[in-house]
């Protein structure tokens, strides 16, 4: 048995693959607003302060995975938490948890992105300088004030910022034995994307949003894949983002590659 830590772990995707992972006999510290281990808002410094504090507590016996789930859609009232859930949420629990990970066992992370991480390019995104220079007073300002398409620039800034900070440290994460990779869901049905879709500014879009395979994903879709990049039988994935999304990207896209 090994004890893998996992974020957002209380609905959709996240509870899926607490699910799935469960079934494989791995132990699960969660962490969440609710219905969780550790119960902690990521959306806050302190929070997240806190959260780490509490994890490391319980995790005396060490720490062998990592998945973090926990995120915020573009309808959210405050802007400046997609940002500082989506993206600080998931880095600085990233970084605070390798020393653990690399004492574990087949040490593994994915960290769930976007197909959105990909609608807008790394040196293009407006939010890039403020998150990699760790200001979110900053980034959470630039999304605020940034009127109709607010939304859209913070989960996208977000998830396109996350997957890159998952990249820049690959490098040194392979060197330390922790494999590390990020999945770009596409519309998948839990409460964020019902949320989304009953939103006036952003539900039309989210309906047309429709892939090749003609229907959503269910969260177990995405369970599935995580489960494996958590496995052995993935040992050979790192650095990778691995696109789950009925092909939409592909269709919408084909040449941007
Ligand atoms: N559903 C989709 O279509 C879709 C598509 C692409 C990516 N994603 C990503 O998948 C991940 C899981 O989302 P989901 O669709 O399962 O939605 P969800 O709302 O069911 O799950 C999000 C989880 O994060 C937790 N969370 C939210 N704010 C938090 C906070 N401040 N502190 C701690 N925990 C918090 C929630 O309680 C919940 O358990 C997210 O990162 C999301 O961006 C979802």
């Amino acid at each position: 048995m090994s004890i893998i830590v996992m974020s957002g772990c209380a609905t959709g995707i996240g509870a899926a693959t607490r699910k799935v992972l469960e079934a494989a006999g791995h132990q699960i510290v969660g962490i969440d607003i609710r219905d969780a281990e550790v119960i902690a808002d990521l959306s806050t410094a302190e929070g997240r302060k806190q959260a780490i504090a509490d994890v490391l507590a319980k995790c005396s016996k060490g720490m062998d995975g990592l998945v973090l789930c926990a995120g915020l859609g573009p309808q959210t009232k405050v802007l400046g938490n997609v940002v500082s859930v989506n993206y600080f949420g998931a880095t600085e629990l990233m970084d605070a948890f390798l020393p653990e990970l690399k004492q574990g066992h087949q040490p593994a992370v994915v960290v769930i992105s976007s197909v959105a991480s990909a609608h807008l390019a790394f040196d293009k995104n407006p939010l890039a300088p403020a998150l990699e220079a760790g200001e979110e007073a900053k980034a959470r300002a630039i999304v605020e004030q940034a009127g109709e398409q607010g939304g859209n620039l913070a989960y996208s800034g977000s998830k396109n910022a996350l997957t890159v900070a998952v990249r820049k440290r690959a490098a040194a994460w392979g060197e330390a034995g922790v494999r590390l990779n990020t999945i770009a869901p596409g519309a998948t049905d839990t409460p964020l994307l019902q949320a989304g879709l009953q939103d006036p500014r952003y539900g039309e879009s989210i309906a047309k949003f429709v892939p090749p395979m003609g229907r959503r994903a269910e969260p177990s879709e995405m369970a599935s894949v995580i489960a494996f990049l958590m496995s052995p039988a993935a040992s050979y994935v790192h650095g990778a983002q691995i696109v789950i999304d009925g092909g939409i990207d592909a269709a919408m896209r084909p040449t941007q590659f």
